[in-house]
Order: C-alpha cells, then sequence, then structure tokens
C-alpha cells in the first residue's frame, strides 16, 4: 500500500485534505492523525474490518481494545449506554480534552472495536485537526497510538511514517503534539471511579470534581499479581531497545551513582533535566526539560527513548523526576519503559 503524507496547519485547516481523509475512513480504509496527546491511527470505529485492519497494521494483540474517538458530545449515547452523574461531572470539567472514559458500550460498537469487551473507551480530543478529521469521517474514529506495538508512541509525524509507512492510507501531518503522553484513562462503570493509565488530567484534578477517585493498584505496583484493568497496561509497552534503569533518591547521590555506573557502561546515554547537563561526564545526555516543568517534559519523553533507538543506544540510565501532577504519568510511562528497573539511593 501506498502511504500519502499531508501536512494540515491545526490554524488553517485544509477542508479538502480533512474531506479526502475522512473519505478514506469511511470507506473502510486507515489514517494516522494528531491528537493533542500523540498520534493516532484511525479507523471506523463502528466497522469491524476497519478495526481488524488496526489491529494488523500495527501488530498489536486483538484482545487489547481501541478508544473510540467522536468530535461532539451529542454522539456519546450512540457508543456509551448510560452516562452516570459522576460521568456528567469530568465530561462537563475535561471533555473535549485529553481524558478517555469507560462506559457499558452500545450495540452499535462492534466486539472487534473493544476486543471482545463490554465496556467501550470513549475520548472526545480536542485537537482542532483531529476534531475536524473525526467530523468528516463520520464521526467515530478508533484510534490507538500510531505505533508498531510495544514502541513508543509517536509525537511526530516523522515516528508515525517510521512505524506505519505502507500500513496506513494516508498519514497527517500536523507537527508538534502539545501533551506527548497519552490520555488518562478513567473507569466509569465501577461505584468509584477508577484511573486505569495516569495522564494530564491527574488525580488531584480529578478529585476536585468527583470527590474520590481510585487508581488500578496494579499501575502502582509492580510486583502485582492482578491483571490491569486496561488491558494494554499489562503489555511491555513504550519500550526502548536499550537496557534501562531508573536512578532514584536524593538528587546528589543521583548524580553521584549515575556517573559511578556510567563508568562501567561505554556509551551510556543518560536521561536528565536540564540543570544538571552539566554535572555528568563521559556519557552521552539527553536533556528532557526543566526540573520544575513537567509537562515540557512529558512532551520530550518519547521523543528522547525513540532517539536512543535510532543511535543505537545499548544501555540507558535516567534520572528519576517530580511526580506531581503530569509527573505521576511521566513517572509511570518511564518505569515501564525501564521495565521496572529502579535502583535506590
Ligand atoms: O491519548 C490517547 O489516548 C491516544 C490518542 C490516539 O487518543 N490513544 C491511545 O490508545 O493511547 P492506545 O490504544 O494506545 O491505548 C488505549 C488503552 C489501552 O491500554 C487499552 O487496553 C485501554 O486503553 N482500553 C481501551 N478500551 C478499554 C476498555 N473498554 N476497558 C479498559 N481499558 C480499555
Ligand atoms: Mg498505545
Amino acid at each position: 500500500m501506498i502511504t500519502k503524507t499531508v501536512r494540515i496547519d491545526e490554524n488553517k485547516i485544509d477542508a479538502a485534505l480533512i474531506k479526502e481523509a475522512g473519505e478514506i475512513i469511511k470507506s473502510g480504509g486507515l489514517v494516522a492523525f494528531p491528537t493533542e496527546t500523540v498520534y493516532g491511527l484511525g479507523g471506523d470505529a463502528l466497522n469491524p474490518e476497519s478495526s481488524k485492519k488496526i489491529y494488523a497494521a500495527k501488530g498489536r494483540p486483538s484482545d487489547n481494545p481501541l478508544i473510540v474517538h467522536i468530535y461532539r458530545i451529542e454522539d456519546l449515547e450512540k457508543v456509551a449506554k448510560s452516562v452516570s452523574e459522576n460521568a456528567k461531572k469530568v465530561i462537563d470539567a475535561f471533555w473535549p480534552g485529553p481524558l478517555t472514559l469507560i462506559f457499558e458500550k452500545t450495540d452499535a460498537v462492534p466486539k472487534e472495536t473493544t476486543g471482545g469487551l463490554d465496556t467501550v473507551a470513549v475520548r472526545f480530543p480536542i485537537h482542532p485537526t483531529a476534531m475536524a478529521f473525526i467530523e468528516a469521517a463520520g464521526g467515530f474514529v478508533a484510534a490507538p497510538s500510531a505505533n508498531l506495538s510495544g514502541r513508543p508512541s509517536p509525537t511526530l509525524a516523522k515516528y508515525v511514517c517510521e512505524d506505519l509507512n505502507g500500513r496506513v492510507d494516508m498519514i497527517i501531518d500536523g507537527g508538534n503534539i502539545p501533551i506527548g503522553l497519552e490520555s488518562t484513562i478513567v473507569d466509569m462503570t465501577s461505584e468509584v471511579p477508577m484511573i486505569l493509565r495516569p495522564g494530564f488530567v491527574s488525580k488531584e484534578m480529578l478529585e476536585e470534581v468527583l470527590g474520590e477517585v481510585r487508581v488500578d493498584p496494579t499501575i502502582l505496583d509492580a510486583n502485582s499479581k492482578e491483571r490491569p484493568k486496561a488491558p494494554g497496561m499489562r503489555y511491555r509497552h513504550y519500550a526502548p531497545k536499550a537496557d534501562m534503569a531508573i536512578v532514584r533518591g536524593d538528587e546528589e547521590k543521583v548524580i553521584e551513582k549515575i556517573n559511578e555506573i556510567a563508568k562501567e557502561h561505554e556509551g551510556c546515554t543518560v536521561i536528565c533535566v536540564d540543570e544538571n547537563a552539566d554535572k555528568y561526564h563521559g556519557v552521552n545526555l539527553k536533556k528532557v526539560g526543566k526540573k520544575e516543568d513537567a509537562l515540557e517534559i512529558a512532551s520530550n519523553l518519547y521523543k528522547v527513548l525513540r532517539e536512543c533507538d535510532d543511535e543505537g543506544v545499548e544501555y540507558i540510565l535516567s534520572e528519576s523526576f517530580s511526580d506531581k501532577g503530569i509527573g505521576a504519568a511521566v513517572m509511570n510511562r518511564l518505569i515501564k519503559a525501564a521495565g521496572h528497573k529502579i535502583i535506590d539511593v
């Protein structure tokens, strides 16, 4: 298959190109598109054949459900059986935006899209190009992140091309992605809403609206024997090809420890905050952003991990970052990337 790549500026959306992208989805094809979190790999959410194609293009196990993206709130009832008072509150507060909610599904949503589950994940993104594209596509776009299964989610169109060229009909290059980590997922089917995947919309933000919110215990505990409620969270995700460890603890000790370990690993790459860059010696450095700017760190993390792959890096040591706000999502992805290898100092 020949993949057509087009550039669409979110501030000046090209109506003809968006229409073309929408037609591809309506006729059962696949289009990668930008959202405010990461690039998505879209197909018609209500067409089982499209969902099968998404799994094939990504090389993803078909029991790992897809997120259904909508562009207006009126369409929620077509895919979600009921919307609780709690769900209405979070929707009012955070939609459109980087938040995915789980509901009981209606019959309109094929099981191929939900990986066989009776629930459906729904997201209403705020990225202007995503919204225009979903509308042109008929209103319901199933989309996982636009990476090959097991690779970091793409935050630039060139990474989408690397993974999916020849596997999708079109790639919409929307330039930079503002957040750079996947949406927060909250299960609204349980009595107390539960965070299944941390993201930009933090636990604290949700608590302000809902009062009580729980976090899927498997997110917090690497050794948990329980199965995560979001099937995707159990795969080794977000993984660079290199062996990777995180060094955690008092900042000075972390720097000392990283320098010490780096001496034994020639060509070691260190992921650090900007402020510490000049404190490492004889290593390749990847700066992720300013210490206090968790959003900057979030938006650079996957890019840095991909660069390590591209450069053939074999060993990565990373500092541990703040886990406040979106920092919780940063640390969740970082720990997964490291296969839970943490050195405490
Ligand atoms: O930011 C995002 O959410 C991006 C953009 C493209 O919207 N999408 C994304 O999709 O990250 P994906 O497929 O890479 O991750 C979706 C996650 C998976 O872990 C999946 O298991 C979980 O959502 N999920 C989907 N439907 C679910 C359901 N019904 N119940 C529990 N977890 C579900
Ligand atoms: Mg993904």
